[in-house]
């Protein structure tokens, strides 16, 4: 649980809950489940990091509490509603850049309020440079995709998202193959931003650093598509810059994530390991 009084994790009321969830696929002819049995309570306001071996079902997952995809068996709650479709509570944000290159970062950003609220002109234009501010990108306001760096991309797309207000974002390996000054830097963006719009986080990725970081709590896919375990994370916040050079936080950093990653590798299947 986080140390700022919010109410995480599984025994508060579940603002998004997987009962029995099994999505199924045809594959090379056969049918496989990508996701198995999942059952899984997310709480408001939490941050939850999912990991697991590639082809583990991690993305499936999220696909199935956007509503992109429908579970085969089992259903996924929202507030208590199953889940019908996508929805503005729910802002997904993909692995590649949804930005449009005719478009600047303002002008990017002010679309996904035309979508949502149509041409409102000034009022679309405060709101998007207040998020795009929110992101470090205010200097960049007037820029193309083409001109900007992989970290710049990256926080345009999350401000398009963001300005949008959604309730619960959506992130699949949102900051994969940036660079690891670029990285941390996003850390604490996400982290503040979570924090001051309290909003509900499910983060997939494959970098243990990055999930220990982040996480109220670490749900670990396997191979068989299942949930294998679900690892409460209470080291205490701000985990970045002086807090995490301290001795004690450290050493209960490591051991977090020893546990974390040594439940991955029992998951993982041998076709699996052998890919990665
Ligand atoms: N649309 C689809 N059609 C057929 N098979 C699919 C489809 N989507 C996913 N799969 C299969 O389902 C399994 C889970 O895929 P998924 O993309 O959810 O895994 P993942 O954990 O996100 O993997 P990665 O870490 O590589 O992103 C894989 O075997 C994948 O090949
Ligand atoms: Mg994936």
């Amino acid at each position: 649980m986080a140390d700022n009084g919010r109410s995480t994790g599984p025994t508060s009321e579940a603002l998004i809950s997987l009962k029995g969830v099994t999505k199924e696929y045809q594959k090379n002819g056969t049918w496989i489940e990508a996701v198995s049995g999942c059952d899984l309570d997310i709480a408001e306001n939490e941050f939850l990091v999912i990991v697991g071996p590639t082809g583990s079902g991690k993305s499936t997952l999220l696909k199935l509490i956007a509503g992109f995809e429908q579970p085969d068996k089992g259903e996924v709650l929202l507030d208590g509603e199953p889940v019908k479709g996508p929805g503005s509570d729910r802002g997904m944000i993909f692995q590649e850049y949804a930005l449009l290159p005719w478009r600047t970062v303002l002008q990017n950003v002010e679309l996904g309020l035309e979508f949502q609220f149509g041409k409102r002109g000034k009022e679309n234009r405060e709101l998007a440079m207040t998020y795009i501010d929110m992101v470090g990108l205010s200097y960049a306001v007037n820029k193309y995709p083409v001109e900007m760096s992989g970290g710049m991309k990256r926080r345009a797309s999350l401000a398009m998202i963001l300005v949008t207000k959604p309730k619960i974002l959506l992130m699949d390996g949102p900051f994969n193959a940036l660079d690891s000054k670029t990285k941390l830097t996003m850390h604490t963006e996400i982290t503040r931003i979570w924090e001051h719009e309290h909003n509900t986080i499910i983060f997939v990725t494959s970098e243990l650093d990055e999930a220990v970081k982040l996480s109220d709590r670490i749900a670990v896919m396997n191979s068989e598509g299942r949930i294998s375990k679900i690892f409460t994370n209470d080291l205490a916040r701000p985990r970045f810059g002086k807090a995490a050079l301290e001795p004690e936080f450290h050493h209960r950093f490591i051991e977090l994530r020893e546990k974390v990653m040594n439940e991955v590798k029992a998951g993982a299947g041998k076709a699996v390991c052998e890919t990665r």
